[in-house]
């Protein structure tokens, strides 16, 4: 097991704050924001500060793996939480986990995962071609992936994520061109059993920047709530896939040589429905992916030629503006450069030390300050509308506390 001393406490999902609508008499949610470097945990952190708002951290195992380890996360949230000397809760959550990366984020410091066992992939020879075919898990299967995870994890006090359904378009490694929803029974039994503290049903969105979004399926919703209510349950609901896209934000990608058809995000009236219908956790990557890559175009743009001033800048340059192959960070597929979204992709080469600490006095300073103000901006606007600003009148039990509670 790894050692970890932490710096500041972390807080499980539930206990980063009493979200229960009860509190302040109108439901609200936390927002949940995927990191993959300091500069956007920074971002992040400032963004709920401004607002006033616990929030969620969480990292994919991409996002680990980019780093090099889940523990390498977990050193750079916790320092940017004291670089900031941050005062609001935080959750450091897995986002999209396998049993592997469940424990190992457990067992480094993390005080939440999510064990996403919904669909499982298949390896299929078509016309001599190799295709993978994504399938919904078994309820069974589902529930026992999900109770092995929630006994690990209930253990030390950590909470557990689990999901139900299909999610069209890439979640972690895997990708569906179709959505699967499960019923409100499956979702009920797939709680009751498993035992687990949140579920992320399928329910209308989909991850990505092109989301096509149509309706949210609040039968769905309203059903499984009400199932758990009459059992003496307020179960929490996740909501996934829940960029909001602006089109501002498309557009200022545009002006700035970006690349991207048909991008849209989930409408704001949508995610405030769910609120009302349970969901307690809003998950964001694609809104601050784009606003990133955004800065750093806008940046070469207003300071003509820098990048030949410096190595690392004309590396990142070299991916953005096409001079160099951009590579998907999992699948190593070629992209085409002005499409890119990701901010791993062009920034595979810069050296680890920049990413996982401030980056003050580098060549990375300057930049990497605006895209801390993009995130912080963008984090704080979304928090508002989620109507979690505010929300931290106790700081909710430390991962001791619940750890007793879980295992009374
Ligand atoms: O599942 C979707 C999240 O946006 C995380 O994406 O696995 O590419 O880091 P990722
Ligand atoms: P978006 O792609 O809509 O940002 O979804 C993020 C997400 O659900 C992370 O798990
Ligand atoms: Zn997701």
């Amino acid at each position: 097991m790894v050692e970890t001393k932490l710096l500041y406490p972390l807080y499980t999902l539930t206990s980063a704050a009493e979200h229960h609508s009860t509190r302040f008499e109108r439901p609200t949610a936390i927002g949940a924001f995927n990191v993959n470097f300091y500069s956007q945990a920074v971002g992040i952190l400032k963004g709920l500060e401004i607002a006033r708002a616990p929030g969620i951290i969480q990292a994919s195992k991409g996002a680990c793996d980019f780093q090099g380890s889940p523990l390498e996360i977990q050193k750079m949230t916790l320092s940017a939480m004291k670089d900031l000397n941050h005062e609001y809760p935080i959750c450091l959550h897995l986002d999209h986990g396998n049993k592997d990366s469940c424990l190992q984020c457990i067992y480094s410091g993390f005080s939440s995962v999510m064990i996403d066992a919904s669909t499982k992939k298949r390896e299929e020879i078509r016309n001599g071609n190799k295709v993978i075919i994504e399938e919904k898990t078994p309820l069974e299967e589902n529930i026992e992936a999900t109770k092995e995870i929630v006994k690990a994890a209930h253990k030390s006090g950590i909470s557990v994520e689990g999901e139900i359904g299909v999610l069209r378009g890439k979640e972690g490694d895997k990708e569906s061109s179709v959505e699967i929803y499960a019923s409100p029974e499956e979702i009920f039994e797939y709680g009751i059993r498993s035992k687990l503290d949140i579920i992320a049903p399928a329910c209308g969105t989909c991850h990505g920047p092109i989301k096509e979004f149509k309706k949210l399926e609040e039968g769905l919703l309203e059903g499984a709530r009400q199932m758990f209510y009459e059992e003496g349950i307020e179960m929490p609901f996740c909501l996934h896939g829940s960029s909001t896209i602006p089109p501002e934000m498309v557009a200022e990608f545009m002006k700035y040589g970006g690349k991207i058809k048909k991008a849209s995000g989930v409408p704001m009236s949508a995610i405030k429905r769910a609120i009302e219908l349970g969901v307690r956790k809003v998950n964001i990557d694609s809104d601050l992916r784009m606003g990133i890559t955004t800065v750093f175009r806008k940046y070469f743009q207003e300071h003509q030629g820098i990048q030949n001033t410096n190595e690392i800048l004309k590396g990142i340059y070299d991916i953005l503006y096409g001079n160099k192959e951009a590579k998907d960070p999992k699948s190593g597929k070629i992209l085409v450069n002005a499409e890119v979204l990701d901010p791993r992709v062009y920034l595979v080469d810069v050296p680890k030390e920049l990413l996982r600490k401030s980056p003050k006095g580098s060549c990375l300073e300057e930049v990497m300050s605006l895209v801390e103000a993009q995130v912080s901006n963008h984090v704080a606007s979304l928090v508002y509308q989620f109507g979690s600003v505010g929300l931290t009148i106790d700081r909710g039990l430390t991962l001791e506390a619940m750890a007793s509670k879980y295992n009374k």
